[in-house]
């Protein structure tokens, strides 16, 4: 069924989701291969309609991601985004070739400001560039998405022959986005309505929101958008993205679930796996999830103050708007201790939403067995860090085989680490200004890089003095940033975990990292 035909059913809101493409694109939020295929697989269980997998034309990788993610999605229609010029809208085309459902998505700028200063076109040569691009992305595809990137300070007569013209040429679907995050919700609601009525061919497309967060009104000005008759909502996991993020997939999907009455809009999200896919995608970028994040926040429904927790005992829906199941969090997380078996282990996995292969469920147990026993009660938090730190890490190249670090008030302190690199072993030992430094110096000394420490946090996934330690770093090299955590029962193993990571992420990107080590 093509867009158009699916919008006849009523007041259905299609969620497209550029987790992958305008979330990627923030800085430190690179993913791997393997991770965006796993972020894709979630979204396609969840019911997302459209995601958008990359640029491919950006790079290499971004093809081969967007190439790779359109064979292994069943349901959802995979989109390719595509500059106006020609080179880039037969990239996407190509990358997207084997999905069910593909579609290219191709923008160009359609402001004054945008046109005079970073296109230095005149609006008659952006118009002509609009007809042409959606012309050439409909021969390859039926589903052409076409966006006026900086909608919202775009002359109207000017937004309204572009958006005629680019229907006429064969687009389906119609995005005005909010690039700069400028617009605030009544005059976006305004805006839809403004085009709908007045572009004589816009019964033949969809028309979608895509807003930035600059100003905190991501999530208002989309549904808005709706209200002014969009139905389709551009949007993030976790609201990231460019500078300030995307709209929050997860807060429009149960903003139009709880207040249904003043939303009247269907999605098909399963909402119970949303947790799920904050907590994948917070793991693969390292992007933590603020505590007080609407939906996904660790605090979102917890009740702290007396009257509040009097209140929640005597009847839920005194402070509760919306079921913390509702949106995937279990009832309690307290879960598991040493004694609790293999059946018990893969029941709490399928619970959680973790479909593992055999070996991948041997190796978790084997891990959990190892937790247990150095933590008296295992929590859902600890075994999410546990398999996804595994499943990040699973590709890479350079493991951490064992660390011993002696500490104290007297230094210099050292740290003695054994590395796995290429299935090699290697063992140095180095001195640091405190035991974090010496651990990262050891594995400076045994992968000699040029990458630069930006960033270097620690936080406990669970409360107690013998809570796992969740640590991100970020490593800048060549102008690129990338974060990546580890967690680990011990502060510095999750220190050089999350170190390590970052170095197989950089690798992966292909920055020259130098391993050089010959095998003891
Ligand atoms: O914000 C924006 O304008 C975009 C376009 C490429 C759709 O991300
Ligand atoms: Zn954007």
């Amino acid at each position: 069924m093509s867009p158009v035909d699916q919008r006849s059913k009523k007041d259905r809101v299609f969620i497209f989701d550029t987790t992958l493409r305008d979330g990627e694109q923030c800085p430190g939020a690179t993913m791997t291969l393997e991770e965006k295929l796993q972020v894709a697989e979630l979204l396609d269980a969840m019911g997302v309609d459209i995601i958008e997998a990359g640029f491919p034309i950006a790079s290499n990788g971004d093809f081969e991601a967007v190439a790779e993610i359109a064979k292994v999605v069943r349901n959802a229609t995979v989109a390719g985004l595509a500059r106006a010029g020609f080179a880039d809208i037969d990239r996407a085309g190509e990358a997207v070739r084997q999905a069910k459902r593909p579609r290219i998505h191709t923008f160009i700028s359609t402001s004054p400001v945008h046109m005079k200063y970073k296109l230095q076109k005149e609006p008659e040569e952006v118009l002509q560039m609009v007809i042409a691009s959606v012309t050439r992305a409909r021969n390859l595809v039926e589903d052409v998405e076409w966006s006026c990137e900086d909608g919202t300070r775009t002359e109207h007569d000017f937004l309204c022959r572009c958006v005629e013209a680019a229907i006429k040429a064969g687009a389906t679907t119609i995005n005005i986005p909010d690039t700069v995050g400028y617009t605030a919700p009544d005059e976006y609601r305004a805006l839809f309505r403004m085009v709908r009525e007045r572009v004589p061919n816009s019964d033949k497309a969809i028309f979608s929101v895509h807003c930035h967060n600059d100003l905190g009104m991501a999530v208002a000005n989309s549904l808005a958008g709706l209200e002014g008759g969009a139905r389709q909502v551009e949007c993030t996991i976790n609201g990231i993205g460019e500078r300030a993020g995307n709209a929050a997939l997860e807060e429009i999907v149960m903003a139009i679930k709880t207040r249904n009455d003043i939303f009247p809009y269907e999605t098909r999200i399963d909402t119970t796996q949303l947790t799920r896919a904050s907590k994948l995608v917070s793991t693969v970028t390292s992007f933590p999830v603020q505590y007080n994040k609407a939906i996904v926040g660790r605090n979102a429904f917890a009740h702290e103050s007396g009257i509040h927790q009097d209140g929640m005992l005597k009847h839920t829906q005194t402070y509760e708007i919306m079921t913390p199941e509702s949106v995937g969090v279990s009832k309690t997380s307290l879960v598991m201790g040493k004694h609790s078996g293999r059946n018990a282990f893969r029941a709490k996995l399928e619970e959680m939403g973790y479909r593992l292969s055999n070996n991948q469920f041997e190796d978790a147990f084997q891990r959990f067995k190892d937790l247990a026993d150095r933590k008296k009660h295992v929590y859902d938090e600890d075994i999410e860090a546990l398999v996804d730190e595994r499943l990040a890490t699973a590709h890479d190249r350079i493991k951490l085989v064992s660390l011993t670090v002696i500490a104290g008030t007297r230094g210099p302190q050292r740290a003695t680490m054994r590395l796995d690199i290429e299935g090699h072993q290697v063992t140095e030992e180095a001195e640091g200004n405190g035991p974090v430094d010496a651990t990262f110096n050891a594995i400076k000394a045994l992968v000699p890089h040029e990458a630069v420490l930006e960033l270097y946090q620690v936080h406990a996934v669970t409360e107690g003095t013998d809570a796992q330690a969740e640590v991100s770093v970020r490593l800048a090299a060549d102008g690129r940033s990338v974060t990546a955590r580890g967690a680990d029962p011990d502060t510095l193993v999750a220190s050089a975990k999350a170190y390590l990571a970052a170095l197989n992420k950089l690798r992966a990107r292909g920055e020259r990292i130098h391993a050089q080590h010959a095998a003891e």
